[in-house]
């Protein structure tokens, strides 16, 4: 049995340049994933299964057709390997902008490629045509990515700088979003992330105006340095200076009745 995480995705800064034909839009992202996240875990089987557990399993909705099931049904057309029964534990809040099913969709896609040997760079054409976070969280390591977020370019990330993830628990629609996006191009990504914006974050916060409440909070909290809206929402988080404050900042945000995780960097 392949055990694989499916780490939490974070845009640590997100530049939107332009909307393009295709209905997508012109992205400069910096990716980053935390340690923890949904957990994939994939067994050669005589039939095919796949089972959802976890705190987020019912908010899922069944266990017919997702992105889980989609990655391992395009990883045998093209690669074969016979039947296999899948478990997804979905820790991850859904439709929250930290990867979710893109991150479920490429960790099936690792634990399958390690079954049978199939590499990352075989997998990358099945992960993109999944979605537009899935070549990032497929190899899952800190990188600028362009396009529409598929064109990777790795570059050093912030292993163990402590985070806290917190999410007020809206679902925010993606495309909706994107939709609201005022269409001005503000320009490039900088060089220090810090220096940059999350585009997506006024259509969002026009959808959810408690990402405000979110992002005011974890601002105000001791020892938090850059503070942001991931993706297109509504999971906000802050980078902090010690895993005290992480934890302290957990701590006082607990009545809030907000989802949270405090982790680190991977
Ligand atoms: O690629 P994915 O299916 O994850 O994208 C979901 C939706 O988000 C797209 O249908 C599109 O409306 C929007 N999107 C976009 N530009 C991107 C990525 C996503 O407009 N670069």
């Amino acid at each position: 049995m392949i055990v694989e995480i499916a780490k939490a995705k974070l845009n640590l800064a997100l530049h939107v340049r332009a909307r393009r034909s295709d209905g997508y839009h012109e992205l400069e992202t910096l990716f980053a994933f935390v340690a923890d996240g949904d957990i994939v875990t994939v067994a050669p089987a005589d039939a095919d299964s796949f089972a959802l557990a976890g705190p987020f399993a019912a908010v899922l909705g069944g266990e017919g057709d997702n992105l889980v099931t989609r990655a391992a049904r395009g990883f045998r057309e093209a690669f074969g390997g016979g039947a296999h029964a899948i478990t997804l534990d979905k820790r991850l809040p859904v439709a929250s902008g930290i990867g979710g099913g893109s991150a479920d969709a490429a960790a099936t896609l690792r634990a399958l490629g390690r079954l049978h040997g199939v590499s990352l760079d075989a997998l990358f054409p099945l992960a993109d045509a999944l979605g537009s976070d899935v070549p990032a969280c497929l190899y899952g390591v800190t990188a600028i990515g362009r396009g529409r977020g598929e064109q990777l370019e790795p570059v050093p990330g912030l292993p163990g700088v402590p985070v806290l993830l917190v999410n007020p628990g809206v679902a925010v629609s993606t495309a909706e979003v994107f939709r609201r996006w005022d269409g001005v191009d503000r320009g490039p990504l900088p060089a220090d992330p810090a220096a940059g914006r999350n585009d997506l974050e006024p259509p969002a916060r026009a959808i959810a105006p408690v990402i405000g409440d979110v992002l005011d909070a974890l601002a105000a909290q001791p020892g938090a340095g850059l503070v942001r809206m991931s993706g297109s929402g509504a999971t906000c988080f802050a980078l902090f200076d010690s895993d005290a404050s992480r934890d302290a900042a957990a701590d006082a945000l607990s009545a809030r009745g907000w989802w949270m995780l405090a982790s680190n960097l991977s």
